[in-house]
């Protein structure tokens, strides 16, 4: 079978990581890399520390506003897909380089397979949820982490094709948690106290953009600065943000405040597994807090990982506002009071989603293929 994967940005980086280690077993995978992500803290390392194959294309797309980034990368993918002639195309998560491939391909009459198929958010004002919900509309193989993500594609009427495989972030966490050891230098380098420090990231569009939001988050990090160490590994569109309204330097310049470049998959694990609290809106790390069993507080007025919230391991601290949904103090008084006491459910998977996606893409595309 030949299966072209589109990829594009950094969790989609770190999703396909195993699955392609195990495609490749008994298929010929091609990958195109859209170049929605290019800087290398955000891109290449992932390829050269997960061991993920070099993508056979780069479409070198990069920054945009959403129409043009999404139709360039479909009308660059539609040339590739006719040339290439693959039997299904993979893609994972909701980028727009998700929603770009998925459209592509539908349009050819070509099998779509989602990976992370179903979280939703219920909000189309937030681009993720767009992509998500269109790319799951349009594919033949939907893959759902959890089983609240499969009740959401149930209630919408997609039942056909539609699959429990537990979540592939955590075969990586689980896969490349001993490799991460060897990448505890970080914490000397930055002199942390493993369980003594706050991990934070911010990227979320409702966050960067309202500046109101973005402000606030600032001014509670500076706050809790004065009492724990805070590491802040800063996406480019928040810096570019930060800079923008005037923050940059007045965060900089706190001490206990870590503002560093995005780091590479290893040394966030590290980070993460290490920390005393994670304040997060990256639906990624919010999953990964729950892996490590790391308090989370999300800077988001909903979870795209309701089921974590639920369980007591993750707690939402917007408030639905006009205009300012994040608050400064609620965020000082979770990681003030919020502590966790429950045993976890076993909610993502046994780590063996990456094969079951593979079996299943591989049974659903026989001729007879349908399972149950
Ligand atoms: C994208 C995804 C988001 C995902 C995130 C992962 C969409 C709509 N959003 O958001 O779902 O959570 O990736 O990190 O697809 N930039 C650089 N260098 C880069 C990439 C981006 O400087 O390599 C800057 C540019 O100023 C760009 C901005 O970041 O305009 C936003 O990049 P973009 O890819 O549009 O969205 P993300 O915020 O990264
Ligand atoms: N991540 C990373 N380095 C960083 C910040 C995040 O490797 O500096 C990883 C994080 O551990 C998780 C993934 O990136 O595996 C999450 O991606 P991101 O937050 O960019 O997107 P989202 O999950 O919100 O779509």
């Amino acid at each position: 079978m030949k299966i072209i994967t589109v990829l594009g940005a950094r969790p989609q980086f770190i999703k396909a990581a195993l699955v392609s280690r195990e495609l490749r077993k008994n298929h010929n995978e091609i990958i195109i890399h859209t170049g929605q992500h290019y800087n290398h803290e955000l891109s290449d390392i992932f390829f050269d520390e997960m061991n993920i194959p070099q993508p056979d294309y780069n479409l070198g797309i990069g920054s945009d506003t959403h129409a043009r980034q999404t139709g360039q990368m479909m009308a660059e993918l539609e040339a590739l897909f006719l040339k290439e002639k693959p039997d299904v195309v993979l893609v994972y998560g909701d980028t727009n380089s998700t929603l770009a491939a998925a459209l592509a391909a539908v349009k050819l009459h070509i099998p779509v397979a989602h990976v992370e198929a179903g979280p939703r958010m219920n909000d189309k004002t937030i681009p993720e949820e767009v992509n998500r919900v269109v790319t799951d509309h349009i594919s033949s193989m939907l893959f759902a982490p959890t089983p609240v993500c499969l009740d959401n594609l149930h209630r919408e009427g997609l039942t056909q094709g539609v699959y429990l495989t537990g979540d592939v972030m955590l075969d990586c966490f689980l896969h490349f948690s001993k490799e991460a050891e060897k990448r505890t230098g970080i914490l000397d380098n930055l002199s942390l106290e493993q369980g003594n420090y706050l991990l934070a990231t911010v990227h979320r569009a409702s966050n960067t953009d309202t500046e109101e939001n973005l402000r606030e988050i600032c001014k509670a990090f500076i706050e809790l600065a004065q009492e724990i160490e805070l590491v802040f590994p800063v996406h480019p569109r928040t810096e570019k943000y930060l800079k923008q309204y005037g923050l940059y330097q007045e965060l900089k310049d706190t001490p206990n405040i870590h503002l560093i470049k995005p780091v590479g998959y290893l040394e966030m694990l590290v980070l993460t597994k290490n920390a005393g609290k994670i304040l997060t809106d990256s639906g990624g790390l919010q999953k990964e807090a729950y892996f490590a069993k790391v308090p989370c507080i999300t800077l988001d007025i909903v979870s795209a990982w309701p089921e974590t919230v639920e369980d007591g391991w993750n707690m939402v601290v917007g408030k639905e506002n006009d205009r300012q949904k994040i608050q400064r103090e609620n965020i000082i008084d979770a990681v003030r009071s919020f502590e966790p006491n429950k045993k976890q459910q076993n909610i993502f998977g046994n780590g063996k989603a990456a094969e079951k996606i593979c079996d299943l893409i591989c049974l659903l595309m026989t001729p007879s293929g349908t399972i149950d």
